[in-house]
């Protein structure tokens, strides 16, 4: 049931998180499955819901920084970053303390934690007392939730209740920073908050590791598989030349997507685009929603438009070779 972010709804699901039960909640980044992050008996069924392995970690999100150190062992470089971005859509891994059940992290002696920005979920974090442990709020493998009726439609029948906050703001999951080396920030997920924003912060160079090694082992390099985000279309990546000549060709079922609406090309049947004007911020923001979209309409065949390798072009370009990946 998707409720409303009023008061009494909001009480309503810190009851059902206090009962160990699992809640669908808006952050600033997509939709998380959250249960209370110290209950076993609670993240248990975040894993059942989702049909994740148990050996992909999960992120644990605090009311506040104070709230994170109750969890976490600190050092400068992570007192340094959420000082600098939290609240908001970057996750620190951390050393973690003992109170954390160990399937939180699957096992790893490391937990991913964010305090995030969005203000329902900061209501729900304050009353409910309990950090929140939530993965994105999809079955595993497909595209994450930026509304709440995109979690309706594939976990609806799983779970009591979804929190209504709108649209979420960025579109991707957040960025990911591997911060347990004071000398050593290593980059684990491209999101909204890109590695030059990163950079300014840090005494050392970026690291950049997005790429996992070996996919069956809990990951030290964050569970981010090669194929992930994926629609149950194909989805084909090409650059803006070969968009106008896939145009051409294109059939019934078949979509062609560009980064930047293009007035040539709006009388195709199939053609769709991710922003008004090439900006990229609104291109992620409409990704995962357009992606839905075109499943909905049962499109067979996604041939989209890479977008430029910067800011969170980034992000963009690694969910779509995800999304790509066979
Ligand atoms: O924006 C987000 O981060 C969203 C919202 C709901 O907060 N959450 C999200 O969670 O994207 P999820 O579970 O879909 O992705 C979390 C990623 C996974 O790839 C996981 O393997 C990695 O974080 N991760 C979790 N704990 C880790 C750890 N201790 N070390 C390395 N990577 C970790
Ligand atoms: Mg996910």
């Amino acid at each position: 049931m998707i409720l409303s972010s009023n008061s009494k709804n909001l009480k309503l699901c810190a009851e059902l998180i206090r009962k160990d039960d699992i809640v669908a909640v808006p952050t600033e980044t997509v939709y998380g499955l959250a249960g209370n992050a110290l209950s076993e008996t609670a993240v248990r069924k975040i894993f059942e819901i989702k049909g994740r392995p148990l050996i992909d970690p999960l992120i644990v999100h605090c009311f506040d920084y104070t709230a994170a150190l109750e969890l976490i062992v600190n050092n400068s470089l992570i007192d340094h970053l959420a000082k600098q971005f939290w609240p908001g859509p970057l996750t620190i891994i951390a050393q973690k303390k003992a109170l954390i059940p160990d399937i939180v992290t699957a096992g790893l002696k490391s937990v991913a934690i964010r305090v995030p920005s969005q203000t329902e979920l900061q209501k729900l974090l304050k009353i409910s007392k309990v950090p929140l442990a939530a993965p994105s709020a999809n079955p595993f493998g497909y595209v994450s939730p930026t509304e709440a009726s995109h979690v309706k439609r594939t976990l609806g029948e799983k779970i009591t209740a979804i929190l209504d906050g709108g649209r979420t703001l960025h579109g991707v999951e957040s960025t990911i920073i591997d911060a347990r080396n004071e000398n050593k920030p290593l980059l684990l997920r491209y999101g909204p908050i890109d590695p030059i924003m990163l950079e300014q912060h840090l005494n050392y160079p970026l690291l950049v590791q997005t790429t996992t090694r070996n996919e069956n082992r809990a990951q030290n390099a964050p569970g981010l598989l090669s194929k992930h985000y994926s629609p149950r279309a194909r989805v084909h990546l090409v650059n803006q030349t070969a968009l106008v000549e896939a145009v051409k060709t294109i059939a019934g079922s078949q979509a062609i997507v560009s980064i930047k609406k293009s007035q040539k090309l709006i009388h195709h049947p199939g053609y769709h685009w991710l922003s008004e004007d090439g900006c990229l911020e609104t291109a992620a923001n409409n990704l995962f929603a357009l992606l839905q979209n075109l499943d909905e309409q049962k499109y067979k065949e996604i041939t989209i438009e890479l977008a430029e390798n910067s800011g969170i072009g980034l992000a963009i370009n690694d969910r779509l070779k995800r999304a790509a990946a066979k």
